[in-house]
């Protein structure tokens, strides 16, 4: 089985369940209330860790107790924190996730200590990016550092798989000839292109144009209707079965982890992908990012 390394960020997610997502300027009555672990890069970390693969973290977390919370979550699945720094004088990462009735979410995030991951940490673990197979990495941390990891992975000759969230335009077209796999959804693509992506057409000739500028394979997760694998030679559409949607949070996270781990496996890509999408559709089914994540048993059976 081959190593993957996750490099990114680490929050404590406040969820509030509402029956209607608030509409600028109203104020709405929200059902309940939780704190939970999150953060894309932690709940990828977690899920591949949970799943069993053999994975390590590159981040930080204040010296706090959603910092504790964090790394021990991630400690009980069997990911390699020790790479974790814990930092005095900024607080953990923080995200404020609100899900209306039909599991879909809104999310805004305070970056804390997930914006002192930088360049001179990565230094100091280049061993790691050196010994794995695959690197993860989504944009919750500094750019700069994101990129520089592309760049030194690829020179490694490491597989690079990016989940461009939160999409911020042009800042990584740099390094798109060094990405193996990117993996937005729809309203990330529209960002990262500046494109429409309301039909599948849409959809396509957004992703195209980012295979033109070097990025291979573009992976577009669809929600309800699946995920479409986009590069130069082929456009494929993975379906997913209808399941009752109750969080989509830590959908795509999910994903992203069964993808990795299964291609760390020796899967081919697109039985990746299909193994990801079972799994990405199970977790909309239960509440919360990292608490949704399903054991290997329960793959298994899905
Ligand atoms: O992808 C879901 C995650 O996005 C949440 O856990 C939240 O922390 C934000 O990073």
């Amino acid at each position: 089985m081959g190593k993957i390394l996750v490099i990114g960020s680490l929050n404590m997610d406040f969820v509030i369940n509402t029956d209607k997502m608030p509409a600028p300027g109203e104020t709405v009555l929200g059902n309940n209330f939780m704190m939970s672990p999150g953060g894309k890069g932690a709940n990828q970390a977690y899920a591949i860790g949970k799943i069993g693969g053999d994975v390590s973290m590159i981040g930080a977390v204040g010296n706090d107790e959603s910092g504790e919370i964090l790394k021990n979550n991630l400690k009980s699945v069997n990911v390699n924190t020790n790479p974790i720094e814990t930092i005095d004088n900024e607080s953990t990462g923080c995200a404020f996730v609100t899900v209306d009735k039909s599991g879909e979410n809104n999310i805004v995030v305070i970056q804390g200590t997930n914006k002192l991951v930088t360049i001179e940490m990565i230094d100091k673990n280049i061993e790691l990016l050196r010994e794995c197979d695959i690197v993860l990495m989504q944009l919750e941390i500094p750019v700069d550092t994101v990129k520089y990891v592309i760049k030194r992975a690829k020179e490694f000759g490491k597989t690079v798989i990016l989940d461009p969230a939160p999409a911020q335009s042009e800042v990584l077209e740099e390094v798109f000839d060094k990405i193996d796999f990117a993996k937005p959804n729809e309203t990330e693509l529209s960002i990262l292109t500046g494109m429409p992506t309301s039909t599948t057409e849409e959809i396509v000739l957004a992703a195209r144009k980012l295979n033109q500028k070097g990025l291979k394979n573009v992976i577009v997760t669809l929600g309800k209707k699946g995920a479409l694998l986009i590069n130069e030679k082929e456009c494929e559409l993975f379906e997913v079965p209808d399941v009752k949607i109750v969080d989509t949070t830590a959908a795509g996270d999910s994903f992203l982890a069964t993808f990795s781990i299964s291609l760390a496996e020796g899967m081919s890509v697109h039985d990746s992908i299909r193994k990801a999408n079972k799994v990405a559709n199970f977790v909309c089914t239960r509440k919360g990012a990292q608490s949704s994540i399903p054991t290997r048993e329960e793959i298994n059976l899905l």
